[in-house]
């Protein structure tokens, strides 16, 4: 048995299906893919959420815009996001999507409880409203006739019943959580930015949508006319797929305060900068009415830009990660989405970056293999020699340390950068110690073996660093080294290699040249 604290959860955020996925929502989904494996590789027991959210007035109306029901819409777009992701060898542990029944239970049990606990109350919202960003806006944010000033699209006065819960209440309590853990939002320039919210008077939070205007969504417990707010059903998805709240239970039974038997809280949830306020300010508050603890962390990360401009569909610019799958394979799309853009940073995408990053796995990573291989191959028949094989045993312990810190503070980019290095200095260490002349003189077999055995026991580090970003193509080239697995962090330094029969094969990852003839040949 684990104890609680091997145990991770992490989530991503729930994406509107009403869209194909694009690389803004595979970014997420691979980050958090990549620290879901680097824990595990790690020897923890890991739970990764990942899912759809699929109520509220944009997906009614993109289904209506195709003569579809909502629900229709909903089936067939999760099954694209389920696709995408298997695709992607993302390895979520539960798909979650807001339409099933015991999401929908959570919703009803959560709202309830708050209900019952006076921390909702019926008021008036009037308003303008932008469906794209499911939400409303005074008057005085809004830009030139009345455009959502997040999307540019235009916005729609309502005046309407609404129910409020008391999140101006817990604006104190927020604002110490967040003081009293400096870690708790990361980056810190995105903690500064709640902080700043904050500062400003917390208003009250509407939770519901009369269900004459969004009739797609949950109906609240108490008054079966209005529905819930779509971010708040999207939000309470982290307790559903925690285990949390039994939904078969009546909510007065449930066990809120105790959630020790389940995975909840979080342990991180991780989602791009534009919707860190509905995790950092919304969903803390929400969870302190209804007496859940908080999650434990939230990272926020940058925006995948084309040039200057942010990439939404909305703008036409956005790259199909899997159109790039096709010629460079899933684990180069993985690879450069996570060297390229620094955890929390924007980046920017182009194709020349995206070559440059694909070389350091071919010409890099993959020059490494091959030779490695080749020359086992070649110099003793393709058996691993029984020699030590310490050559670089200082770098790799070195990059494991790096690699653990670097993916404790969520700077994956750094962990995938001293994995890259350390291939970059064992290519370094063929070249010093020239196997080539060892090979020509019998005398300095011994010396070969030491060359060979380093250089492999470096490789087989190194499909453990890279196994969480290229899971492919490390569990191959594992195998071409003759090992069943591969190797967990912690045994990097105790593979026994000494003997195996190594497997040469074709490069690993093609020069980008030759993988353009190889299409311009195919019929
Ligand atoms: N459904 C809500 C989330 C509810 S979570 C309780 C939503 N969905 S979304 O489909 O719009 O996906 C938003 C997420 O996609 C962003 O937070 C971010 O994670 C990712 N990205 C969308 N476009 C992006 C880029 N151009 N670059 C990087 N990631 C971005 O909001």
């Amino acid at each position: 048995m684990n104890s609680p604290s091997r145990r991770r959860f992490l989530t991503t955020p729930i994406y509107y299906p009403s869209g194909e996925p694009h690389i803004g929502h595979a970014y997420t989904t691979i980050l958090a893919d990549v620290l879901a494996r680097f824990w595990r590789q790690d020897g923890l027991d890991v739970f990764f959420l990942t899912g759809t959210d699929e109520h509220g007035q944009k997906m009614l109306e993109e289904a209506t815009r195709r003569g579809m029901t909502a629900r229709e819409l909903s089936d067939q777009m999760s099954a694209r996001f389920k696709a995408a992701w298997k695709d992607l060898d993302i390895s979520h542990d539960r798909f979650i999507r807001t339409t099933e029944p015991d999401h929908v239970a959570v919703v009803t049990a959560f709202l309830e409880r708050l209900w019952n606990k006076g921390e909702i109350y019926e008021g008036k919202y009037s308003g303008w409203y932008c469906i794209y960003e499911e939400r409303y806006w005074t008057e005085k944010d809004l830009g030139p006739d009345h455009a959502c000033p997040d999307c540019g699209r235009p916005t729609r006065e309502i005046e309407e019943k609404n129910y409020f819960f008391r999140m101006g209440a817990y604006q104190q309590r927020l604002l110490d959580h967040i003081r009293d853990n400096p870690e708790w939002i990361q980056p810190t320039i995105r903690r500064n930015e709640i902080l700043g919210f904050l500062a400003q008077p917390l208003e009250d939070l509407s939770i519901s949508r009369p269900k004459s205007r969004v009739s797609w969504g949950i109906p609240l417990p108490w008054d079966p006319e209005h529905v819930a707010y779509v971010w708040v059903d999207a939000l309470i998805n982290y307790v559903t797929g925690s285990d949390a709240i039994d939904p078969t239970r009546a909510p007065a039974e449930q066990g809120f305060e105790d959630t020790s038997a389940s995975r909840w809280p979080a342990d991180v949830h991780l989602m791009g900068k534009d919707i860190l306020t509905t995790h950092a300010v919304y969903w803390p508050t929400l969870l302190m009415g209804a007496g859940l603890p908080l999650p434990k962390g939230i990272l926020a990360h940058g925006f995948w830009v084309a040039g200057e401009q942010k990439m939404s569909k909305s703008f036409g610019n956005v790259i199909d990660p899997l159109q790039l799958r096709e010629r460079f394979g899933t684990d180069a799309v993985r690879w450069y989405l996570l060297r390229e853009m620094p955890t929390g940073q924007d980046a920017s995408f182009t194709p020349e970056r995206f070559l440059v990053r694909y070389d350091e796995l071919a010409n890099v990573l993959g020059n490494l293999a091959s030779r490695t291989l080749g020359m086992t191959d070649k110099y003793r028949q393709g058996r691993i020699p029984d020699a030590p094989g310490t050559g670089l045993d200082g770098e790799i312990a070195a990059t494991l340390a790096t690699i653990r810190a670097s993916v404790a503070g969520y700077r994956l980019h750094d962990a995938l950068a001293a994995a890259m290095d350390l291939a970059r200095r064992a290519n370094g260490y063929v070249e010093e110690r020239e196997p080539w002349a060892q090979a020509k003189d019998p005398g300095r077999a011994a010396d070969l073996d030491e060359t060979l055995a380093t250089l492999v026991r470096t490789l087989a580090a190194l499909t453990a660093f890279l196994q969480p970003v290229c899971p492919g193509k490390m569990v191959e080239l594992a195998a071409r080294l003759g090992l069943n697995a591969v190797p967990r962090l912690e045994e990097v330094d105790r593979v026994r290699l000494g003997g195996n029969q190594v497997r040469k094969g074709e490069p690993l990852f093609p020069r980008a040249e030759l993988l353009d003839a190889a299409a311009a040949k195919a019929p």
